[in-house]
């Protein structure tokens, strides 16, 4: 086995793993889900997807990751497979756990490249002056490829290189060095842009509300949506997306844990320190400091069309009203957060193909970390290329979205049901530096399980309207304008093709998984 990497410290793996689940979700992502689903009624939802579903699926996670550790596996397909050695199919419902990581990965990284030059462009004082509207079309133009199509495309390969080179650095060298770093710069920064966005207040530096208007929207519990299957359905995707769970990077870092070393106080300690990021420190800038300038309706406006509008195409305006020098420094804290959030992130994802590739064909872990760079590169150049045309949302919903729940839903019956609870709850209590609750094995075995096949039944009609185009159908029945007409017809076209091409992801790894079984045949390695 070539494969014998482990982390360097625990503080170092639980900065890691804090910085795998920490990333964009919890500043982009978070506060543009709670606002569209109705600030305080998103709340409560999502308080109870957290317990209810991410920390059971915490603990399952980094138990199935160090169980297949302990036999040399570092990628789902055989994690799961040493799992229920006498069933065949469970390293193809592995396969996820690599998808899911190239795909996100592969629009994640673009998204990324943007907070690099926007710090760039925040010190360089491109923004000093603009109008709001010009602020806006900036963003516009600089994914729309218009105007500085080299420099878009020169940050993207540069965030490329950047997270290979510290991938091919390996887990102690490489990224705990990264996550030691950035942790602690994002938290401070974000302390400081959350004390700015809180103590905005009303009638000074132009803003017309108090920070603390954003806040209670978001906060003032309001129970009229709480039986919205919808919202639930957002919650439940927010939660899976910030702890970085049904994605299979949790049980990839936890498979470099030794084999009796602690896991479920370094699972909490990871997950509630994601949750105080998000939920203080997420919820304290993008929201107040938007609301506090344009009000609650505008805001509500701006989030219905695309999530990421408010963080880049908004803010670096806001900024501009505290004065030339704080100004600069906002914007750098604010991109320099998302930065080290994002990259933190995107390093995470790129461990399970190496894990694959290193413990499957012997690859050296350079070769590995320039496989993962060169794959995200081609599978990115649609999301950059074709970024008006949609094709970075659909990504993000069959990767992002439907595949984490798919995962989920697979391993917890697998490790509740067919590992079996006993054996899994022992796993979990394996030298573990806390008593977990005996709740949560009352919850692994039945409540997630029926929540997550919830989740996964209650979002059928919107993956089967996605899959039949319903949207744009309707649009294209509705319109009378023929260029418009033309330009639907050209986006379903593109639409189409990214779902054929993801599923083409999806059936190459599944084949690579083919080959690396016969492999293990051949060479008589046993797989459990
Ligand atoms: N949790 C991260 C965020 O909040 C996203 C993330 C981390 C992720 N690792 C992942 C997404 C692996 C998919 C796959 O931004």
């Amino acid at each position: 086995m070539s494969n014998k990497e482990s982390w360097g410290s625990r503080i170092g793996l639980i900065l890691a793993m804090a910085g795998n689940a920490v990333g964009l979700g919890n500043f982009l992502r978070f506060p543009v889900q709670a606002v569209q689903n109705g600030g305080g009624a998103f709340i409560i939802p999502y308080l109870v997807c957290f317990l209810v579903m991410g920390i059971p699926l915490l603990f399952i996670e980094w138990s199935m990751g160090r169980f297949g550790g302990r036999k040399g596996h570092h990628s789902t397909p055989f994690i799961l497979d040493s799992m229920d050695p006498k069933r065949v199919f469970w390293k193809y419902i592995g396969v996820f756990g690599i998808f899911t990581n190239l795909v996100v990965a592969a629009y994640y990284c673009y998204l990324e490249s943007w907070t690099l030059a926007y710090i760039w462009h925040s010190i360089n004082g491109s923004f000093t002056g603009l109008s709001a509207i010009e602020i806006a079309s900036f963003f516009n133009n600089y994914t729309a490829l218009s105007d500085g199509a080299i420099e878009t495309i020169f940050f993207w390969i540069l965030c490329l290189v950047l997270n290979t080179w510290i991938l091919s650095k390996g887990l102690s060298g490489g990224v705990e060095k990264a996550a030691k770093i950035g942790m602690p710069l994002l938290i401070l920064f974000g302390i400081l842009l959350a004390i700015k966005g809180i103590t905005l207040k009303a009638g000074s530096e132009g803003a017309l509300f108090d920070g603390f208007v954003g806040l209670n929207f978001l906060w003032t519990p309001n129970f009229d949506s709480i039986w919205s299957a919808k919202v639930w359905l957002a919650a439940a995707g927010q939660i899976f997306f910030t702890l970085s769970v049904g994605m299979g990077t949790i049980q990839c870092y936890a498979s470099y844990v030794k084999s009796k070393d602690d896991i479920a106080l370094n699972a909490m300690t990871a997950g509630w320190m994601n949750e105080f990021v998000e939920v203080l420190l997420g919820s304290s800038i993008l929201i107040p400091i938007s609301i506090g300038y344009l009000g609650i309706d505008k805001v509500v406006e701006l989030t219905q069309s695309g999530g990421l509008g408010l963080g880049f195409r908004t803010l670096p305006y806001l900024f501009q009203q505290w004065g030339d020098v704080i100004s600069v420094a906002a914007g750098v804290a604010w991109f320099g957060l998302l930065f080290f959030a994002g990259i933190t992130s995107s390093l995470a994802m790129g461990t399970p193909c190496m894990g694959f590739l290193m413990d499957e064909f012997g690859w050296k872990r350079k070769t590995s970390a320039w496989a993962f760079g060169i794959t995200i590169l081609i599978l990115g150049l649609p999301t950059v290329l074709f970024f008006n045309h949609g094709v970075f949302d659909e990504y993000d919903y069959w990767a992002g979205t439907v595949s984490l729940v798919v995962f989920a839903l697979a391993e917890i019956i697998l490790f509740a049901w067919i590992f079996g609870m006993d054996k899994g709850w022992k796993e979990i209590n394996l030298g573990a530096d806390i008593k977990v609750p005996t709740i949560f094995r009352f919850l692994i075995q039945f409540v997630t399980p029926l929540m997550l096949g919830w989740v996964f039944i209650a979002s059928l009609p919107d993956i089967w309207s996605k899959i039949n185009n319903i949207d744009i159908k309707a649009k294209i029945a509705a319109s009378t304008n023929l260029t418009e007409i033309a330009e639907l017809n050209t986006q379903m076209n593109y639409l189409n093709g990214s779902r054929v091409l993801l599923l083409g992801i999806f059936v190459a790894i599944s084949y690579l998984v083919y080959v690396a079984y016969q492999k293990r045949i051949k060479e008589g390695r046993k797989t459990a």
